[in-house]
């Protein structure tokens, strides 16, 4: 396959992200899907007009997560960026998060983490969680009919859930709520972009600042103590923090509402959740729905280091990749009859949390949340239904994480 792009082959490459099928709001593109069965390796146009590699197999993607020739770091010239907050960071240099660091730092950095996000210690939680839950689903019961399921759960819960461990006030959740979904949005300008991002790095090192003046029992407090013995700087625990408190709400509630969405629309596995006595059904069922909705429609994105051989071509030292967790989610022979949702499946080679070293750290804490949200919202309100059509939802197409603005429900 060659690298060189005459004029006629530019032209023809497709933009990224692709449009949805009218009407299957779940389903990867079709451009999407037909790429993947018949060219694994091509070019797509970006936002910004760059053209990287798009790997779509489920095989090729493990290899390429997996893989030390492939950077995370969005300083690097010709990464793929998301957006214009990403690309705004890379040109000026900026610290980025751990999420965009190679190793050896990323290692030292997520070792630090890792032990605040064992499974043991988000398992602690679930009290909380299920007390979180039946509060937000009271709230909205004694409100009125139509509630939007967005503002009065989805959205709520896993804030409050991040507030609490990171000992960020709740009170200031609609400021940093409304900042990072400007700061992940593709089609806002620089400027904003940088703007969003920049309020929200200032309100977290301020939050930062706080802890060490007075520790408290909680995630900030335990970077602050990093800060102040010098394993980290005040600018790196700061994109720490921020990355958490981004990453923590805006996904699990992404996935609470649109998971929502695909079960009412699939009465009889619906019913399979609401009936169940067997926690290991809703564990499954979990799966299922992060392989089925794979919300990070944008892709994980790599920088190739050396030439790499896959897919069939070669991506040269310096060139973008783009992954896609849905086509390897809904890839046939992985998955089989991968359209059809299906709770009881065992699905958890998925890839929604990517693979390798930068695998979700926050996975056992959204599986915690969406565990106890499905065990609990269908059987508090089993008359549970949408208020607005599904064709007439307003999906979210724009922002890195797939999912609704939002969702008017009654019952
Ligand atoms: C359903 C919810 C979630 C999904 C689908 C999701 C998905 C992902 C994916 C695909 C990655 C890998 C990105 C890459 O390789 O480029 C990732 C990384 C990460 N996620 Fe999540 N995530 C979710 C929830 C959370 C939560 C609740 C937290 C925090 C509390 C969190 C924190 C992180 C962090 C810190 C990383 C970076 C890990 C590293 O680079 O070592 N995530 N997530």
């Amino acid at each position: 396959m060659s690298n060189v792009l005459d004029d006629a082959s530019a032209a023809a490459i497709p933009g990224f992200p692709m449009p949805r099928a009218a009407g299957c709001p779940f389903a990867p593109p079709p451009q999407l899907r037909r790429l993947h069965a018949e060219q694994p390796l091509a070019r797509v146009r970006l936002w910004d007009g760059s053209t990287p590699w798009l790997v779509t197999r489920y095989e090729d993607q493990r290899a390429l997560l997996a893989d030390q020739r492939c950077s995370v770091d969005l300083r690097r010239p010709g990464f793929p960026h998301m957006n214009p907050a990403s690309r705004e960071v890379g040109r000026r240099g900026n610290q980025p998060s751990f999420l965009n660091l190679d190793d050896p730092e990323h290692a030292r950095i997520r070792r630090m983490l890792s032990g605040m996000f064992t499974i043991k210690r988000i398992e602690a939680l679930r009290p909380a969680v299920q007390r979180m839950t039946d509060d937000f689903i009271d709230t909205m019961l004694a409100g009125p009919k139509p509630a939007d399921l967005v503002r009065t759960l989805a959205l709520p819960l896993p804030s409050l859930v991040i507030c609490e461990l990171l000992g960020v006030p709740y009170e200031d959740h609609e400021f940093f709520q409304h900042h990072s979904e400007v700061g992940m949005r593709h089609d806002v300008s620089p400027e904003v972009a940088e703007a969003a991002r920049k309020a929200l790095l200032d309100y977290v090192a301020s939050q930062i600042d706080e802890k060490l003046a007075h520790p408290a029992d909680d995630l900030l407090s335990e970077l602050a103590a990093r800060v102040r013995e010098g394993d980290l700087t005040h600018p790196q625990a700061a994109a720490m923090g921020l990355l958490l408190l981004g990453a923590g709400h805006e996904t699990s509630a992404n996935m609470i509402a649109l998971s929502t969405i695909a079960l009412l629309e699939h009465p009889d596995q619906l019913a399979v959740v609401r009936d169940t006595d067997d926690p290991k059904v809703l564990v499954s069922a979990v799966e299922e729905l992060l392989r089925y909705l794979t919300i990070i429609h944008l892709g994980n994105r790599r920088i190739a280091l050396e030439d790499i051989q896959i897919g069939g071509g070669t991506i040269r030292a310096g060139e973008g990749v783009v992954l896609p967790g849905s086509t390897a989610n809904w890839q046939d022979d992985v998955f089989p009859d991968p359209d059809r949702l299906d709770v009881h499946r065992d699905a958890r080679r998925h890839q929604a949390f990517g693979f390798g070293v930068h695998q979700c750290l926050g996975q056992p804490l959204a599986r915690l949340e969406l565990q106890v949200v499905y065990g609990t919202l269908f059987r508090r309100i089993p008359t549970l239904r949408l208020a607005t059509p599904v064709e007439k939802l307003p999906f979210k197409e724009d922002g890195l994480v797939y999912g609704v603005y939002e969702l008017p429900v009654t019952w």
